[in-house]
């Protein structure tokens, strides 16, 4: 998912372009708004966390792109290509490296593994 960052940063066509680039295959895209139930029940694995709210009223905030890629390892070599969670972490070359500076806004959500991501295409394309 490019998160509202990304989008506002105009860099869709960036993250999609290094996806593609990589040989990964976009098989859904859709730009939406996430209401406040659909960002609560998304990172419920975070409801615990103390920027659990914030992190809401970050997703909430203006629109997003959710998509679905496929490929051999997807999950793997997306959350490679997005880089560590917090962008001064991230590598150079990685997507949150080259266009992010702060956690809270990384530009880009992406599913942890396959149980989290039939969980969240569920959410956003079921
Ligand atoms: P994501 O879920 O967004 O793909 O990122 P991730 O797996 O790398 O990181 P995760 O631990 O799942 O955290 C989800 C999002 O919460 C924000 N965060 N803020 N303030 C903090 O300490 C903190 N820690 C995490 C980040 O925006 C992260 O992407
Ligand atoms: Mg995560």
């Amino acid at each position: 998912m490019v998160k509202p960052d990304g989008v506002a940063k105009a860099l869709v066509g960036t993250v999609i372009a290094r996806l593609e680039g990589k040989g990964l295959k976009l098989a859904q895209m859709k730009m939406m708004n996430i209401d406040r139930s659909l960002a609560e029940e998304h990172y419920g694995e975070h409801k615990e966390r103390p920027f659990f709210g914030e992190l809401v009223d970050f997703i909430t905030s203006g629109p997003v792109v959710a998509m679905e890629w496929t490929g051999p390892s997807a999950i793997t070599a997306a959350r490679q290509m997005m880089g560590a969670t917090n962008p001064l972490e991230a590598g150079p070359g990685t997507i949150r490296g080259d266009f992010a500076l702060e956690i809270g806004e990384n530009i880009v959500h992406g599913s942890d593994g396959p149980e989290s991501a039939e969980r969240e295409l569920g959410l956003f394309f079921g």
